[in-house]
């Protein structure tokens, strides 16, 4: 079960955004997010907005998807031309599920031309993919390069048979290597997911997962920490007894290993779960995301933000489907994050950021706390302290998080924001 919407308020059908969206939008950089809420299997941990053809039921299907997402294309196109926006070209697309690869390659590339017809592409547009190593073949991956893909995201999650199985994942682990090399032959940019803390992970079965990415040579990888999620069956399966609780101990030791073997193998860590092998290889398109740039989300439960305005999509297919066939808005809701909130919400999201937050930015109380977090060994000290440059007047320090720091992230963030 996916979790709840947000509340918020109410969203105009139409989906007109108010005349505050424009100040600044010449500064920001404009994203397409496409949510594809179909899997082939249900992943006993995952709560993620997406349907299997029986969880789907009458009114939805596969087929007519990419129609309805491209009709909401048409309408974003609309309502930002009407909201007196500047023009201006996508600079990231990314495609998540859900798994996008259940999808013909046509309706896919169906899906960015849409996006490339409504607001053309920016030069060197980052165009990404998530897909399940079995759901992709040679034909596939070189079908969608030719589309304008340029990125595949695997969600490889494990190397390891009993841990795959824990996490009901399907694929063959040995066909890691072939979908990497499938996917760099077609010339795309390639990213691993890989999940730690599975329940009856060891330590070592871990170092195997962490290895058997980086000797696919790949020059990006996210991994994250299993969250057991409410409403899951995994959920169920530990209230039973069935499977132990993940532990914070272990998690914490797996992604200090992981941290040491991909810095070691030249991947350096851009944000808290996520390591490229040059800045060029960071996905630019979740820098955005934390930036606090704008992105239009399209699809079922997809979240959206322009200029200080979020808004979230009805949640099931056929709702969302519903409301487009009959010329309304599919948003459930919006609201406008402005002063405080959106103050949160950046340090929430930047400081989880290699590239820290800049401390003159932080609001008075939270600059006094700087100190004592570089004490207690969460902030580095060396960034914070650094002098601002020859003529400049703001301090240049900023909030780089130390590696302790990356595992205490949360905490920080409470520190700073209270
Ligand atoms: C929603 S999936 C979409 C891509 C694709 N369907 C797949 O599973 O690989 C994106 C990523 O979210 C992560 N994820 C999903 N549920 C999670 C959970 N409960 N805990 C940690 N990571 C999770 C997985 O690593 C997955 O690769
Ligand atoms: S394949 Fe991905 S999106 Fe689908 S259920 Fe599994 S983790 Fe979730």
């Amino acid at each position: 079960m996916a979790p709840a919407l947000p509340d918020g308020d109410a969203a105009p059908d139409d989906g007109a955004l108010p005349a505050s969206v424009v100040a600044g939008a010449e500064g920001r950089a404009f994203g397409v997010y496409l949510h594809v809420p179909f899997c082939t299997v249900r992943c006993g941990y995952c709560d993620f907005n997406t349907y299997t053809a029986t969880e789907l039921g009458a009114g939805a299907s596969q087929s007519s998807y990419a129609s309805t997402a491209l009709a909401e294309i048409d309408l974003a196109g609309r309502v930002l031309a009407a909201a007196d926006l500047p023009a201006r070209p996508v600079s990231t697309v990314f495609v998540g599920g859900g798994t996008p690869t259940v999808l013909p390659v046509d309706d896919l590339a169906r899906l960015l031309g849409g996006v490339r017809d409504t607001w053309g592409l920016a030069p060197g547009v980052e165009v990404t993919t998530e897909a399940n190593p079995d759901s992709v073949t040679p034909e596939s991956l070189a079908g969608l390069a030719a589309a304008g893909y340029t990125r595949v995201s695997f969600g490889m999650q494990s190397a390891v048979p009993h841990v795959l199985a824990t996490l009901d994942r399907t694929h063959d682990p040995r066909r890691i290597p072939d979908v990497v090399r499938w996917a760099r032959d077609a010339g795309l940019a390639v990213s691993l997911d890989l999940i730690y803390g599975t329940p009856g992970e060891s330590l070592d079965d871990w170092r195997t997962s962490v290895e058997t990415a980086l000797a696919t040579g790949v020059d990006h990888v996210s991994a994250y920490a299993l969250v057991v999620e409410e409403g899951t069956r995994m959920a169920v399966q530990v209230r039973r007894g069935e499977l132990p609780p993940t532990d914070p101990d272990d998690q914490a030791a797996k992604y200090e290993l992981a941290d040491d073997l991909l810095a070691g193998a030249g991947l350096g860590w851009y944000e808290v779960s996520n390591w490229a092998r040059t800045p060029a290889d960071a996905c630019r398109h979740n820098l955005a995301y934390w930036r606090g740039d704008d992105w239009w989300g399209i699809g079922p439960g997809a979240h959206s933000h322009v200029g200080g305005v979020r808004w979230w999509n009805v949640k099931h297919p056929r709702a969302y489907a519903d409301r487009l066939a009959r010329g309304l808005s599919p948003a459930a809701g919006r609201e406008t994050v402005d002063g405080e909130s959106a103050a949160l919400e950046r340090l929430m999201l930047g400081v989880r950021m290699a590239e820290g937050l800049p401390i003159a930015d932080l609001p008075a109380g939270a600059r006094r706390e700087v100190a004592g977090l570089v004490a207690d060994g969460l902030v580095d000290g060396r960034a914070a302290l650094a002098r601002p440059a020859a003529g400049g007047s703001s301090p240049a320090g900023r909030i780089v998080l130390t590696r302790r720091g990356r595992l205490l992230a949360d905490a920080v963030v409470r520190t700073l924001a209270a």
